[in-house]
Parts: C-alpha cells; sequence; structure tokens
C-alpha cells in the first residue's frame, strides 16, 4: 500500500478500501459507498457524525486500528462527545481525519440512507398531462392503387385524428410498425412522446397506460404510481431524500456543491439512483408476488 494511503474499514457494513491519508472520516465513508448522516454539511453543528473507532488488531482484514490512526481531539467534538463516549472511541467524522488503518462502526444514529418513510397512500389531485401519450389510429391497409408507406399512413392519420403534425420515430420503433399494424389488423395504439415522437407502437386498442408522479422534498421524496387512464394513485411509494447526507437543508446542499469538486455529480448521482429505486418499489408493489416453483 502506498505510504500516502490507508485501509479503512466501516463496519457494520463492511466495506473497506484504501483512502488517502489526510481525508475525514465522511469523506472517508463517500469513498468507499458508506453512508453517514450529515445534517449540518459539515459544518461541525449537527453533531449526527459521530462513529466509533474500535481498537485491536483485526486479523479478518489483517489491520491494527487505534487512535493513533486519527487526527487530534478538537475542540468542536466537546460539544457532542461526552468523556465516557470520548474513552469509548467516539469521534465526530466531520472532524476527525485518516491518519492511518482504521476500523469504524457506524452506530444506527449516524446512519442516512434509504430508509423507507412511512407516508400512507393519499387522493391527490395529479393534472393529467403525461409525458407521454397514447393514441389509438385506424389506416386504411394499401393496395397497388395506393401504396403509401406504413409511416406516411399513420401521419396522415396522427394529422387528421389529433392535429399532430411532423412526428419523427427512431430506426428501432419503426421496424416495429410494419408486424404491429399488420397484428392489429391496421389498429394500432401509439405511445408518443411530447406529442413530438413516436416511441413505441403497439397492435390493436391498449386501453391502460401506467406513470409515476415524483415529488421530490428535501427530506423525503415520494412517488405516486398512477393508472393514467383514471388518473387513480393505485401505490405510493416513500424514500428518505438520499442528498439529506450532504445536509439537511438546500443551503448546506448548495455549499457543499460550492466547495467539493465533484459535489453536484454526486448528488445528482445520488438521486437518480434513489428514483430508480423508487420506480422497481412502484412496480414491484402492484405486482402479484412472484410464486416460487416447487422444488425451489
Ligand atoms: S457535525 Fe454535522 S456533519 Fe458533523
Amino acid at each position: 500500500m502506498e505510504d500516502n494511503k490507508a485501509m479503512v474499514i466501516f463496519q457494520p457494513s463492511g466495506r473497506r478500501g484504501e483512502v488517502p491519508k489526510g481525508v475525514t472520516l465522511i469523506e472517508a465513508s463517500r469513498l468507499l459507498g458508506v453512508d453517514i448522516e450529515s445534517l449540518c454539511g459539515e459544518k461541525k453543528v449537527c453533531g449526527k457524525c459521530i462513529v466509533r473507532i474500535e481498537e485491536g488488531h483485526f486479523e479478518k482484514y489483517n489491520v491494527v486500528s487505534n487512535m493513533k490512526n486519527v487526527s487530534e481531539w478538537q475542540e468542536e467534538e466537546d460539544k457532542f462527545i461526552n468523556e465516557e463516549a470520548k474513552a469509548k472511541g467516539f469521534r465526530l467524522g466531520c472532524v476527525t481525519t485518516v491518519q492511518g488503518d482504521l476500523l469504524i462502526f457506524v452506530p444506527e444514529e449516524s446512519r442516512a440512507g434509504k430508509q423507507v418513510v412511512s407516508k400512507a397512500a393519499r387522493d391527490i389531485h395529479i393534472d393529467h398531462d403525461p409525458a407521454v401519450k397514447m393514441y389509438y389510429v385506424e389506416v386504411v391497409p394499401p393496395t397497388f392503387e395506393e401504396p403509401t408507406g406504413d409511416f406516411e399512413r399513420i401521419c396522415r392519420e396522427m394529422e387528421k385524428l389529433y392535429g399532430l403534425k411532423d412526428l419523427k420515430l427512431d430506426i428501432h420503433t419503426l421496424r416495429q410498425l410494419p408486424m404491429a399494424l399488420r397484428d392489429g389488423d391496421w389498429k394500432v395504439t401509439l405511445s408518443v412522446w411530447m406529442d413530438q415522437e413516436i416511441i413505441r407502437v403497439r397492435p390493436g386498442k391498449v386501453e391502460h397506460a401506467y406513470g409515476i408522479a415524483i415529488d421530490v422534498g428535501t427530506t423525503t421524496v415520494a412517488g405516486y404510481f398512477c393508472d393514467l387512464t383514471t388518473m387513480e394513485v393505485i401505490n405510493t411509494v416513500t424514500l428518505m431524500n438520499p442528498q439529506c447526507k450532504y445536509g439537511e437543508d438546500v443551503m448546506a446542499r448548495i455549499t457543499f456543491h460550492m466547495t467539493t469538486e465533484d459535489g453536484l455529480k454526486r448528488m445528482s448521482d445520488d438521486i437518480i439512483e434513489g428514483l430508480n429505486w423508487l420506480v422497481d418499489q412502484a412496480i414491484q408493489g402492484t405486482y402479484p408476488p412472484k410464486k416460487k416453483k416447487k422444488d425451489e
């Protein structure tokens, strides 16, 4: 291992890896994918980032972890950690820096992340204006006398019925079109993005479509999974905003972005990952549970 690096292991997650010496324990946790609470955005005022340095030789990881491998005690820590806790190895994660190999325990109350926030489903009004809409179209089959192409036929009907002009579609959707038209006996349902681009073609008349309205709050992110034909909310899923670990309020997060080189990207990646998880949960919660095979 290089001299300027140290091995750090976080418990109970078991995540470990080499980090540059001199980074704070919170920075080390982020480098290794561990979420430690930092409601004040590492301004040393919330006291939520307390962790415990474990002392001893940990054979499993082949590391010797002790208090010499962290920076000296800082007076900001006095506010949050009393003498008894200090003697047990508790330190403030945003103040203490890595100076050598460490095994760090993150107590339950200092863990941030994807706790599911209990928020009951409720009747909410959602305007029916989805980005993707479905349009049902019937076209006249081509003949020798009138051999216009499939796409041109569709465009003609879409303009006539719905007033949509200059529709585009990519090569993948174009390939679906001839088969869908013939399978559907010249009747198809088109999914159109922003009334500009056909993104899916299905044979026949498709009645139902589903969508999710997402409310990204400072603390909570909620997803309302809807039947787009009735606008009924059929499942509500929530998640603690994963950006909370960068600061409790928007100002703290803006500060994190301004003072951290890739801060914006990290926060953006976290919320995207959170939203993907939310969509998965919404779908799983509405599908019937998968039945186990007999011999499983
Ligand atoms: S005191 Fe708030 S993050 Fe450390």
